[in-house]
C-alpha cells in the first residue's frame, strides 16, 4: 500500500496543470503485481483535461493489464483526495476493489468501490442486441 502510494506522489510531479494549478497523481496496480502510475493532464479545451487516476488506469490498459487490484491517489488537500464520478466509473470497469484516497499530509482514507459508486452501472447490466432495443 505504501508503495503504491510513493508511486502516486512520484506522479503528481509530472502533472501538467496550467489550467488549475491542481496537481494530481495516481497508482493503480494490476493482478500481476506491476504499477502503473498517471498524473492528471490538461488542455486548453478545458473539457479536455484528463485525471490522474484515469491516466494511470488507461496505461495499464494499455500495457496489456485488465484486471486491477487496487488504487491509490494523492492531491495537495485538507484531506484525502476523494476520486470524481467519471473515474469512479472507469474504476468500476477495470473492477478495482480498494481504493486508497491521500494528500500530502500523509492522511489515508481506505475504501472499497461499492462506496463510492453504489448501484452502479456496470459491464454486465446490458445485453448485446445489435441495436434492436433502439427500434
Ligand atoms: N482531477 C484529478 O486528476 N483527479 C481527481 O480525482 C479530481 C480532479 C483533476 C482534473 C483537473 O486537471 C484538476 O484536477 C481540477 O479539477
Amino acid at each position: 500500500m505504501d508503495e503504491l502510494i510513493k508511486y502516486a506522489v512520484r506522479a503528481r510531479e509530472q502533472a501538467y496543470v496550467p489550467y488549475s494549478g491542481f496537481k494530481v497523481g495516481a497508482a493503480v496496480q494490476g493482478k500481476s503485481g506491476r504499477i502503473y502510475s498517471g498524473c492528471n493532464i490538461e488542455n486548453a479545451s478545458y473539457g479536455l483535461a484528463n485525471c490522474a487516476e484515469r491516466t494511470a488506469i488507461f496505461k495499464a490498459v494499455s500495457e496489456g493489464e485488465q484486471e486491477l487490484i487496487a488504487i491509490a491517489v494523492v492531491a495537495d488537500t485538507p484531506g484525502p483526495v476523494s476520486p470524481c464520478g467519471a473515474c469512479r466509473q472507469v474504476m468500476a470497469e477495470f473492477g478495482i476493489e480498494k481504493i486508497i484516497l491521500t494528500n500530502l499530509r500523509g492522511e489515508q482514507r481506505v475504501v472499497t468501490l461499492e462506496q463510492l459508486l453504489p448501484f452502479s452501472f456496470a459491464k454486465g447490466d446490458f445485453v448485446k442486441d445489435g441495436g434492436k432495443n433502439n427500434e
